[in-house]
């Protein structure tokens, strides 16, 4: 991918270049923002960095990313893979440890089936490995012809409550300002893009059983959204996995439980250092 088609890149942390980089992809609707508290609990020496995946934050819009790689302009999670892989090779990122929530987690997934080489770890949180029912697909859908129709973000604006935990939704409402501002940032294109790129991912349980590196699964105990049994699947077929739940945390495990999930990711950094990866 060319220059100005690269996705904007936020690195937390320059780090030593002997040491493996952490790379944190974002869930939808929000952009890299959703790590700034996890980043900073992050133990060692490493590069961490993270992406706003396409049509995101700073990054290009998702049609020229597909463009720039030659896949073409239509909603797929390939293309954001493709374009975190570009990415990272252009900042001379060859092999890293690949976290992804939620939709970073299908991207992360897309990565590891397109871009085996680069992964050299994985941590997949509030995330599934499986496709989405029939049921999902539909609400998919109307959100994307609400969005495109009223060329608005209403019809995502109310996920800044329902992402988080039932906890959290009483105790911490600055949770719902914070996140509500970082979705109010977002483009309706980008928004109807994403959904429909997730409503046509394929199933990557099997993928995933292929993988044998250190994995960290994570999930929040009141995740509606991607519950224990989602998190329990991909742990099943994974060989060498830490499985998490992070207590009185829904869906956004990163900004409900920041120290919970920077502990497990230290964790696994710990164990990717160990395999002498
Ligand atoms: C996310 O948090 O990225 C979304 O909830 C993912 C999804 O809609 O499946």
């Amino acid at each position: 991918m060319t220059g100005a088609a690269g996705l904007a890149l936020h690195v937390y942390r320059d780090g030593a270049s002997a040491s493996l980089p952490l790379v944190l992809l974002h869930g939808f609707p929000l952009d890299h923002r959703m790590w700034d508290d996890v980043a900073p609990m992050l133990a060692g020496d490493g590069p961490v960095l993270a992406p706003d995946l396409p049509g995101v934050g700073a990054s290009p819009t998702a049609e020229e990313c597909g463009v720039a790689l030659g896949r073409g302009p239509e909603p797929a999670l390939e293309t954001a893979a493709d374009a975190v892989a570009a990415t990272l090779h252009a900042h001379g990122v060859h092999r890293a440890v690949i976290a992804g929530l939620s939709m970073g987690g299908y991207v992360a997934l897309a990565l590891l089936e397109r871009h085996p080489d680069l992964v050299a770890g994985l941590a997949l949180l509030d995330t599934r490995s499986a496709s989405d029912d029939e049921q999902v697909v539909s609400r998919r859908l109307q959100i994307v012809s609400t969005v495109m129709l009223e060329h608005s973000l209403d019809a995502v604006a109310g996920m800044s409550t329902t992402l988080l935990g039932a906890t959290n939704q009483v105790t911490r409402p600055e949770l719902v300002g914070r996140l509500g501002e970082w979705i109010a940032d977002q483009e309706p294109a980008a928004i109807a893009w994403n959904q429909l790129a997730m409503a046509t991912r394929p199933d990557r349980t099997e993928m995933l059983r292929g993988f044998t590196g250190p994995a960290l699964v994570m999930v929040g105990e009141e995740d509606v959204t991607a519950p224990f049994a989602a998190a329990r699947q991909m742990a099943d077929v994974l060989g060498d996995v830490e499985l998490v739940v992070v207590p009185q945390a829904g869906h956004l495990t990163a900004i409900e439980n920041a120290a919970s999930v920077a502990s497990g990711l230290n964790r696994l950094m710990a164990r990717c250092a160990a395999v002498g990866d």
